[in-house]
């Protein structure tokens, strides 16, 4: 690979990652669903399968604005997260402390995916590209929007002991 020269080029780099990062959750959200026996949890994460969906399309936006096609870079660290989420469907628990592992999972991602925006918005704020961070201010504030709601979940799931 060539030697990155430019904080724009960088900038791709990253989006190229998130990009992944989106695209692999848009498949693992449906899994998310299915395994959550919490209605809420459930329709949270069907919820935020849309609101990725439009995440993967604001970055296509972002690479039009770049004039860079959309190419998705594998990110490792949202396979590494996926799999532990798939680790968790697949143990044995109790409904609600199966949940509240799931939760953990999805809140884990969460917090990838805001420190990804956060560097890149800064980084397109450096740059002047204003287009570019306003795209992806949207798509954070969804991330922090999911995180908080997730928190809510996971306090009326793990607020008594689970017998
Ligand atoms: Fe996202």
């Amino acid at each position: 690979m060539a030697t990155l020269q430019t904080l724009e080029e960088a900038l791709v780099e990253e989006l190229r990652d998130l990009y992944s990062a989106e695209q692999q959750l848009v498949e693992a959200l449906p899994k998310m669903a299915k395994a959550a026996t919490n209605k809420k949890l459930r329709a949270g994460f069907t919820e935020h399968l849309k609101q990725t969906e439009g995440h993967v399309e604001r970055l296509e936006q972002a690479f039009q604005l770049l004039n860079e096609k959309p190419k998705a870079q594998t990110c490792q660290a949202m396979k590494g997260l996926i799999r532990e989420g798939s680790e968790i469907i697949a143990e044995d628990a109790v409904p609600d402390v199966h949940d509240a592992f799931l939760i953990a999972a999805a809140q884990k991602v969460e917090h990838y995916e805001i420190a990804s925006y956060g560097t890149v918005i800064s980084w397109a704020e450096v740059l002047g590209l204003t287009e570019v961070r306003n795209l992806l201010e949207q798509t954070l504030e969804e991330e922090k929007e999911t995180n908080e709601k997730l928190t809510e979940i996971s306090d009326t799931i793990v607020h008594a002991p689970v017998a």
